[in-house]
């Protein structure tokens, strides 16, 4: 069968042909359907993030999937089931208490593999197989955007964790700021479709991300303009910063944008930086301010479900405007160098 693959030295993924996989005792067989592309993948290709597994120089990219089961193996699904699966997986070393306790993404990185980023092969097949306990069922007639339940989930997990970290007394979310037009930023801002938001980017008119912005009723800031510590000056400050630039100043500067009691959920996965910083005021804001910052990676299955829920929530133009390159597999490398037209960009192995 086909698959999209990076291979080690290369630059750009290859379609490979590989042995179609046999489901295991307690695994299902699932047919692709579409798996989408985000700034993860581009991390994994330009080798700044994930890596092969053990003993192959090859990785099969891909980990927002959706599918449908083609051979249920004994396992509680149906064939026909549209299905989402979950990206880690336990190291070879096996398994661990987080995937014990069914928390895989409180797992550190030496407790974990990731499919299609780290140490296992993606989805970006024909057909790939999976443990049942990492398949989540959603609708069929949502199939066609199944593939933006990881993604949703992402931040379905670090907006819970922002919330708890607030729970403790009475919190008023009524304004957000999203860093990041990229996909991950532009989902979050329709996620947070009931309040005010505030979505930064470093780009200018006319762009699709900030049409798009338009549509949502949010607000773009250019930060060669308006640069984060600026916010509450220029604009107002917000009781909610989400972090999905992967530029490593935002840590910093996201508790500048916030009112006091605010969080910043930092999501982006930077490189190394090193910068001056007046450590005494971070300190000091985040104390007499109450503010807090926190990190959030992966999602687990509770994320998935509340996605698959929000997928039928969002508006059908959104993902209609959001998704614009659904690429075949024989024109698969459109997904992933998109050009200036483009936002959310998938690979469609199959349909329904
Ligand atoms: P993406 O599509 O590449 O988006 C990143 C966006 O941030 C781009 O639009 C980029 O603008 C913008 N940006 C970067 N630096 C900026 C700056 N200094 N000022 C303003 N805008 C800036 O990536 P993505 O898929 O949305 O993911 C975003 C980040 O989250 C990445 O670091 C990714 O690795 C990470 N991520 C983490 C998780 C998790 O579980 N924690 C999950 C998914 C993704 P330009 O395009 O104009 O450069
Ligand atoms: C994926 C997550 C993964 C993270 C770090 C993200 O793009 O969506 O599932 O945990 O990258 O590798
Ligand atoms: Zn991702």
């Amino acid at each position: 069968m086909d698959a999209i693959a990076i291979r080690e030295g290369a630059s750009e993924p290859v379609v490979l042909d590989v042995p179609r996989p046999e489901p295991a005792t307690g695994e299902a067989l699932v047919r692709t359907l579409r798996v989408g592309v985000d700034g993860t993948d581009h991390e994994v290709i330009a080798g700044n993030h994930g890596g092969f597994p053990a003993g192959e120089s090859h990785l099969v990219m891909g980990h927002e999937a959706v599918g449908v089961v083609e051979d249920p193996n004994g396992t509680e699904f149906d064939r026909g089931d549209v299905v989402v699966p979950t990206v880690r997986r336990p190291p070879p070393s096996g398994s661990n208490e987080y995937f014990e306790r069914g928390e895989a993404d409180m797992a550190p990185p030496d407790a974990t593999l990731e499919r299609g980023i780290d140490g296992a092969h993606g989805f970006m097949s024909e057909y790939f197989t999976s443990p049942a306990e990492f398949l989540i069922e959603m609708p069929d007639e949502f199939a066609e955007w199944g593939f933006l339940v990881e993604p949703i989930s992402i931040s379905e997990k670090a907006l819970e964790l922002a919330r708890a970290s607030r729970s403790s007394f009475t919190w008023n979310l009524e304004r957000a700021l999203v860093l990041g037009n990229g996909s991950l930023g532009l989902l979050t801002v329709a996620m947070l479709d009931d309040i005010e938001v505030y979505c930064l980017g470093r780009t200018g008119r006319p762009d699709p991300t900030i049409e798009l912005l338009d549509q949502l009723g949010a607000t773009y800031i250019d930060s060669r303009e308006t640069p984060v510590p600026e916010m509450p000056t220029a604009h107002e400050p917000v009781d909610l910063v989400y972090e999905a630039t992967g530029y490593p100043k935002h840590a910093v500067s996201s508790v500048e944008a916030l009112a006091p009691n605010g969080v910043a959920a930092l999501l982006g996965v930077p490189d190394s930086w090193t910068a001056e910083v007046d450590l005494g005021r971070f300190h000091e804001e985040l104390v007499m301010q109450n503010k807090a910052i926190v990190g959030s990676v992966n999602s687990g299955p509770r994320h998935f479900r509340a996605a698959v829920d929000r997928l039928s929530e969002l508006p059908a133009w959104f993902f209609e405007e959001y998704v614009t390159t659904v690429s075949p597999l024989d024109s698969f490398h459109e997904a992933f160098n998109p050009d200036d037209t483009a936002i959310k960009t998938a690979v469609e192995f199959d349909t329904l």
